[in-house]
């Protein structure tokens, strides 16, 4: 029998899905040997929402984050998310920050770059896989899973060929709203295995509950690598529990696994959890609507959200509704961070305004534009209209390297923080969140306890990936 091995989750994604990433350093550091110890292939442990989040509302240096957890795990791999083009943030990057950022990453301590991009466009990620490959880590190119009528397994087949051919040493499968249905699961599980050298690792959140079938039925037809949670941080708008899904695939006498210790960890976790209780979503069980209209959870509860704030929570259900439709008009992109938010802010303006595209946001503009990637699909003739009729106005590039340190530099001579600038890290830092980084380093000398508290109680950031 050939068994999956198992990447934990509960430091970046586990965390992100259930108490909006407002897990501290100090809330991992005791528990990082135990965790060690375990046998996981990898732990997740950065990217996606904790960067930003570190600097946003825990006044953490992702950096200092990631060099404490690699001094403390000696033996098991270190995974982060990368969007792409978007590194750890929301807009596409200069190719000089790409090379930087993955450069210090991989010298820092990440071994495995899981690199997706919300359009699919192959395009989005060549890049950073070809740097990952360049600074001797394992870079992993991904699929972001969605359903419509284009997305067949025509499509992904080709899709996860052209990620081989790129050069990914493995290939993952990411399912960030639970639509991969269990018997989708074990038959594209096996084309990809059929058609690829690489191995498949498989990522997909139990919020439509369909999430432990769909893993044991990826186990049955051979996929390499699976995804969970431990079970303190399991479920919800996570993932799979790490103990049930090894109670699944394991005979009792053949678990390598040391279920005590598993046990251990996750009272240690459910500790931890209880701390952010006041971060938890709404879902009580599954969100079967998941399946009927693809909003992910981690979107819909941050629309829900700003509807309860604008006391408009009585369009919840057009706001729905809305969504799937958009989505068609714009070639059936998958929603995933940043398309779950752009789509979403821009239903919001079309239930708000009771008329459709009457008000466009300007990432949406973009998106439609192809500023984001290619769109998989064919755009709604009369939205390209509407848009073309908008005056657009391109958006300039972002920096590159040089610029931005020498813009840093004048910030840091201006508020006396010594020669900043010359780290690379403070300066990716201030390239991809330049002002959550300005406030970062102006308080992290002298914050009060009264700025802690205000970052920490910041507005609930729910991110889907
Ligand atoms: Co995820």
């Amino acid at each position: 029998m050939k068994y999956p091995s198992i990447t934990e989750l509960v430091l970046r994604d586990g965390q992100q899905s259930l108490i909006a990433t407002r897990m501290r350093l100090s809330d991992m550091t005791p528990i990082l040997s135990k965790l060690d110890n375990i046998g996981f292939s990898s732990l997740e442990v950065w990217g996606g929402a904790t960067y930003d989040c570190c600097l946003r509302f825990l006044n953490e240096d992702p950096w200092k984050r990631l060099s404490v957890i690699k001094s403390n795990v000696k033996k098991t791999k270190l995974q982060m998310l990368l969007r792409g083009k978007n590194l750890v943030g929301y807009k596409k990057y200069d190719d000089s920050v790409i090379d930087l950022f993955i450069k210090e990453s991989s010298k820092n301590g990440i071994d495995i770059f899981r690199i997706f991009d919300a359009l699919n466009d192959i395009n989005n990620i060549l890049y950073s896989i070809e740097c990952v490959n360049k600074y001797g880590s394992n870079s992993q190119g991904t699929i972001s899973y969605t359903t419509s009528p284009i997305h067949n397994d025509k499509y992904w087949l080709k899709l996860a060929k052209d990620i081989e051919d790129a050069g990914a040493k493995s290939l993952g499968i990411k399912d960030m709203a639970g639509l991969l249905k269990p018997k989708t699961a074990y038959s594209l599980v096996k084309k990809l295995k059929k058609n690829l050298n690489i191995p498949i690792h498989l990522h997909t959140h139990a919020t439509t509950g369909l999430a432990d079938a769909t893993n044991f039925k990826a186990f049955e037809a051979g996929v390499d690598n699976i995804d969970t949670s431990i079970s303190s941080f399991s479920n919800l708008y996570a993932h799979t529990a790490t103990e049930s899904l090894i109670s699944m695939i394991y005979d009792e006498d053949e678990n390598p696994f040391n279920m005590n210790e598993l046990a251990e960890i996750s009272d240690y976790f459910q500790n931890i959890r209880n701390k952010y209780s006041k971060y938890e979503g709404s879902m009580k069980g599954v969100d079967i609507k998941m399946l009927i209209n693809q909003v992910p959870g981690g979107m819909l509860s941050i629309l829900e959200k700003q509807l309860f704030d604008i006391n408009k929570l009585d369009k919840l259900d057009d706001l729905i509704k809305e969504i799937p439709e958009i989505r068609k008009d714009v070639g059936y992109i998958p929603l995933v961070t940043p398309t779950s938010q752009i789509i979403g802010a821009q239903a919001l303006l079309n239930v708000l305004d009771n008329s459709r595209y009457k008000n466009l946001n300007k990432e949406f503009i973009d998106l439609v534009n192809g500023k984001y990637g290619k769109i998989p699909g064919e755009v709604n003739k009369s939205l390209l209209k509407i848009i073309d009729s908008k005056n657009y106005e391109e958006t300039s590039t972002s920096l590159t390297v040089n610029d931005a340190r020498l813009e840093f530099k004048k910030f840091c001579k201006d508020n006396s923080l010594k020669d900043l600038y010359n780290n690379n890290t403070d300066l990716l830092n201030y390239i991809l969140f330049p002002k959550e980084s300005k406030d970062f380093y102006n308080k992290s000398t002298s914050m009060s306890m009264n700025d802690l508290i205000e970052l920490q109680e910041g507005f609930g950031f729910y991110l889907s990936d």
